[in-house]
């Protein structure tokens, strides 16, 4: 099979209000609450970093422009961590850094969905494939979610391929869900995808991770604007048109999902992190064992 066009360009849509996590999102975008030290939306771009990702395309949204602060230097206080010999504090600020002119931001006007987030990118993204990140959506484990998407993007001749996972019955009405058909190994072809359907008509118990490789010719249907669930322009639903058009794969990925968008999920991505660093864990576990009796 010929390799597919090479993905360079990743999206991530950040305009979302963080009502979930309010009063913390009230000032503050959610993609710039910190997972341990390091900001939400710095995984998904180091993620994105890891499986070959050259280009950072953000859609941000009003009171997000911290965000495009951290993707720059801080001249300041890079100069005082310099002058005062503060080398580990000073490395952790510029190995976050993506290369000068790989990064760009444009907004998403109005909160339209994530479709129409996505479709807000479409001039950055022009006519070759590209993958979306969602940063609420934390993976911890290696390699990255889109690395090993991108194995299977490969192996399987492109197309869309996204993540999948299980979740329970009772979650699954929150999420876009797979209809899977045939499945090797953790590579499952999609022969249907439904967004934010009633419990007792999901097709299976696997919802769409908010991680997606996708063909640029999603732009010419998410041109449309129509509207799907919740009234909102849905990227699930401009997927499932490309169905039979495109190869679709789901991936069941390696690692442990958080969902940091969400207060309890955002405290359970702080522990697996906090347990996976050399130098919290140590203090992390038994302070652990004491709260749990
Ligand atoms: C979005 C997608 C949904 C997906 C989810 C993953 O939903 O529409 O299909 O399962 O992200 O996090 P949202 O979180 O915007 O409601």
């Amino acid at each position: 099979m010929a390799k597919p066009a090479r993905v360079r360009k990743a999206v991530f849509p950040v305009a979302g209000m963080g009502t979930r996590f309010l009063p913390a999102t009230k000032a503050v975008p959610k993609e710039m609450l910190p997972v341990v030290d390091k900001p939400v939306v710095q995984y998904a771009v180091e993620e994105a970093k890891e499986a070959g990702i050259e280009q950072f395309i953000f859609v941000t949204g009003r009171g997000k422009g911290v965000i495009e602060d951290h993707f720059d230097h801080a001249y300041e206080l890079e100069a005082l961590l310099s002058a005062r010999d503060k080398t580990a504090e000073l490395d952790s600020l510029l190995e976050g850094l993506p290369p000068t002119g790989s990064v760009s931001f444009t907004r998403q006007q109005r909160p339209l969905g994530l479709g129409h987030a996505v479709w807000c990118a479409r001039h950055f993204v022009g006519d070759e494939p590209f993958a979306v990140l969602l940063p609420d959506d934390l993976l911890v484990g290696k390699p990255g979610a889109l690395a090993q998407m991108m194995e299977t993007y490969d192996e399987v001749g492109g197309g869309v391929v996204i993540a999948a996972e299980e979740r329970k019955p009772e979650e699954i009405h929150r999420y876009g869900v797979i209809d899977p058909g045939a499945t090797s190994g953790r590579t499952i072809s999609v022969k249907d995808v439904v967004e934010k359907p009633k419990r007792e008509d999901a097709p299976s118990n696997m919802r769409i991770v908010g991680r997606y490789i996708l063909p640029p010719e999603i732009f010419t249907d998410l041109d449309r604007g129509e509207t799907g669930a919740g009234g909102e322009i849905q990227l699930t639903d401009s997927m499932r048109r490309l169905i039979g058009d495109f190869p679709f794969h789901a991936v069941n990925v390696k690692g442990d999902w958080f969902d940091c968008g969400d207060k309890a999920g955002f405290l359970q991505a702080n522990i697996a992190v906090g347990l996976q660093r050399p130098d919290i864990a140590p203090v992390l576990k038994p302070l652990l064992k004491k709260y749990l009796g």
